[in-house]
């Protein structure tokens, strides 16, 4: 698979002042309360609600500016790139870029945006794109080929450049856009997720709050993954023996969850199921998901679990993250034990700024670490080896 994103840099975006992060198909970023692990996330989140609805409603779902910009003594401008392998002719040696400058534009109180799009075209040369006020530039090579004005100068190239002719780098464009906009930063909202779904067929929801529906949806479309999901829950809840989707009755058709256990008459409504059963399914449906995303954030992604489910999970983690790239955040040592070096990003705080330092180790040093020493990568972060607790 080409994996969509190969490195996320941010400056200036909430906690993080300057990282700098590269990504392979799974990623866990392992760090105490308040490293920066979600910020990372946000990073993706902010550029996807971006293209799907422009800056302004951007600015507007965070509170403001104020709140994507890291509030420190100086103040500087926010700056998000993203690079990886998404247009058509993209490579490891020339990956498509993206750029996006966010300044305090004082006198106005105004934000101003800067962007940048460099990608690669079919005739070889490439090609670069940059929004600047109300203007927008194509270069192929290092020359100019082409100059027009938008319609304001708030609007996104991310959201308006997509209009622009093949020729010009619409396609480009198109590719990019659409993939940002099919992020799915997936964190299961559980009392939601417990009810019954009205039948639509539809993908996972990125609160979980349709996933009677998503599992009725693998159920009809590939039969033997519903099975094999059936068995990865049994093999985490001691006593579970199968999982039904019963229709429910009335006018709209909807479906739900029931889930028959050893010893209990009736089979269990999933409203009456424990948290953890709840949340470990709808992970397990995420990443059982017929027509996957390109990219799957998952938040905290041990909550909830026992420690024995953690061996289920991270199997189909790496089994789907050949279809997907997945990024997820944890605190939880027994899942970091199981975890290979290069999956592992550490995230920690600087003591004297507060500012998040990720990756906090590189992961060559978490395998001389780990090869060092007896224990797992869990026990070496929980225990400081590796850095990322709280000082
Ligand atoms: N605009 C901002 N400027 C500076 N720091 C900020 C800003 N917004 C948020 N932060 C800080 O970002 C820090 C990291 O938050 P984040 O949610 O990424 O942590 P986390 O590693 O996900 O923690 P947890 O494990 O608790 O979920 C918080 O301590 C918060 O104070
Ligand atoms: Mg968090």
């Amino acid at each position: 698979m080409k994996l969509p994103v190969t490195r996320i840099q941010a400056r200036n975006f909430r906690s993080l002042e300057q990282v700098d992060v590269r990504l392979g198909p799974l990623n866990v970023l392992v760090g105490p309360n308040g490293s920066g692990k979600t910020n990372v996330l946000n990073v993706l989140r902010f550029l996807a609600t971006t293209v799907r609805f422009d800056l302004a409603a951007a600015l507007q779902e965070w509170g403001g500016f104020d709140h994507i910009q890291r509030q420190s003594v100086k103040l500087g401008d926010v700056e998000l790139t993203i690079e990886g392998l998404v247009t058509a002719n993209s490579t490891d040696e020339a990956p498509d870029r993206y750029r996006l400058v966010l300044s305090r534009y004082r006198r106005a109180n105004s934000v101003t945006r800067h962007e940048e799009f460099t990608f690669k075209c079919s005739r070889g040369r490439g090609r670069r794109i940059t929004v600047s006020g109300d203007r927008v530039t194509i270069y192929e090579g290092d020359e100019e080929t082409f100059s027009r004005s938008l319609a304001s100068n708030q609007t996104t190239g991310l959201a308006t450049l997509p209009k622009l002719s093949d020729r010009e780098g619409g396609l480009g464009i198109r590719s990019f856009t659409e993939f940002l906009s099919q992020i799915l930063v997936f964190e299961p909202d559980v009392s939601a997720a417990r009810q019954p779904a009205r039948d639509y067929g539809a993908t996972i929801a990125q609160d979980a709050s349709n996933l009677a529906d998503a599992l009725n949806r693998i159920r009809m479309r590939d039969p033997d993954s519903w099975k094999l999901l059936s068995q990865e829950l049994a093999r985490c809840l001691p006593g579970l023996q199968s999982v039904q989707l019963v229709p429910v009755g009335g006018a709209a058709r909807a479906v739900s969850v029931q889930l028959s256990e050893r010893g209990v008459a009736a089979p269990v409504d999933l409203a009456d199921a424990s948290y953890g059963t709840v949340r470990l399914l709808a992970l397990l449906a995420a990443l059982r998901e017929p027509d996957p995303p390109p990219f799957m954030a998952i938040e905290e992604i041990d909550h909830g679990l026992h420690p024995y489910a953690m061996d289920v999970l991270l199997d189909r983690l790496r089994a789907a993250s050949n279809r997907t790239q997945i990024l997820a955040a944890t605190r939880s040592p027994t899942l970091v034990n199981r975890l290979r070096p290069e999956e592992i990003i550490v995230c920690d705080r600087h003591p004297e700024t507060g500012a998040s330092v990720i990756p906090a180790i590189s992961s060559d040093e978490i395998a001389s670490a780990v090869q060092a020493s007896e224990w797992g990568p869990g026990e070496l972060w929980f225990s400081g080896v590796i850095r990322g607790v709280p000082a």
